[in-house]
């Protein structure tokens, strides 16, 4: 008699040439450089881990206040703190390499220049397995958020460090804009390979003791489950513009978070702000987003991707 082999589960996702294991990645500035999370779990079996914010010269970061605890988030003012491509080549990449981790590095260059550069070293680096380019850091004076706030600016961007490699391509959108779909679409054609969607929302404290605002940069980036909402309209509106894949992030935060974002067209999704509640949420996702698929007979996560649009939904899944 014939034997049944059962299809195994499948939720590998592909951002170009790059297959990713499993869909849950740790989202850059929350995972530090690997090493931080590497204590908990086995950081190998993410599916990405993004590091933090990368310059050429290392960066101290602002002065005076850098986080604060909002109602269901966080506020930070952190400033691209970070110790510079130097180091980051000798000293974080060697470790997340031993580890075995898929690395995707977040290339925060001040100008265009630098990021080009960046681009130009990273992508010739091996170890490293693709490039998330960030264009909507808020809490820098140089850089950041002015690259993904002009649809100009952004294009020639885009295109420039297109040219310098031939890695896979990640964008990380602004949220702070009027239409995220526009500027995804722009990076699509191109040649991004994926979005990230999205960053923190600009937003701000006033200290009522002293009547200034609490931040020295007076704005700071809002994150965590007081932005979710937000941040699936923002992959709702895109996936209905791209076809690249799109790898959702804002205040995840448990199962149901996970399968909302892929139902309103990630691909992919990154845990941010609750690795600083619980450091090992992103693995205990891998392990329940399999039982979840198994428990509902469903053999690969593709079939959930975007069921938010057709209307067809599926037949009442249970966590
Ligand atoms: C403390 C902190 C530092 C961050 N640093 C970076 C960074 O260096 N580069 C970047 O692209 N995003 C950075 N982010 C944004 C996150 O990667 C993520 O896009 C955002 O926080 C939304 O996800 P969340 O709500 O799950 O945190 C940072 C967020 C936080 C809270």
């Amino acid at each position: 008699m014939a034997k049944i082999i059962e299809n195994p589960l499948n939720t590998s996702v592909s951002i170009g040439s790059l297959t990713l294991k499993n869909p849950i990645t740790v989202a850059s500035g929350t995972a530090g450089y690997g090493e931080e999370l590497s204590g908990f779990f086995d950081i190998s079996r993410l599916g990405a881990i993004f590091t933090k914010g990368l310059s050429i010269k290392p960066r101290v970061g602002n002065k005076g206040n850098r986080i604060l605890e909002t109602p269901s988030g966080v506020l930070n003012s952190i400033g691209l703190e970070n110790v510079g491509l130097e180091k980051f080549l000798k000293e974080k990449l060697p470790f997340l390499v031993k580890m075995k981790a898929t690395v995707i590095p977040n290339v925060a260059g001040h100008s265009e220049d630098e990021n080009i550069e960046l681009c130009s070293v990273l992508s010739k680096t091996p170890g490293i397995s693709a490039i998330e380019l960030n264009v909507s850091c808020p809490n820098v004076k140089e850089g950041g958020m002015a690259f993904g706030t002009n649809l100009a600016v952004f294009s020639r961007l885009i295109e420039n460090t297109r040219k310098v490699t031939t890695c896979p391509l990640i964008v990380k959108l602004s949220p702070n804009v009027t239409s995220i779909a526009e500027f995804a679409l722009q990076a699509e054609k191109l040649g991004a390979d994926a979005l990230s969607a999205v960053n923190t929302f600009v937003g701000m404290k006033i200290n009522i003791k002293t009547g200034r605002p609490h931040f020295i940069n007076k704005v700071a980036g809002l994150s965590g489950p007081a932005i979710r909402p937000l941040a699936i309209r923002a992959v709702y509106q895109i996936y209905e513009k791209v076809t690249i894949p799109v790898i959702g992030m804002g205040g995840i935060a448990n199962l149901e978070d996970v399968i909302e974002f892929t139902m309103a067209g990630a691909a992919a999704v990154s845990i941010g702000t609750m690795n600083l509640v619980d450091p090992s949420i992103a693995v205990k996702l891998i392990d329940e987003l399999e039982s979840y698929l198994q428990k509902n007979r469903i053999q690969n996560l593709k079939e959930i991707i975007g069921t938010a649009h057709t209307g067809k939904g599926l037949s009442q899944c249970s966590t």
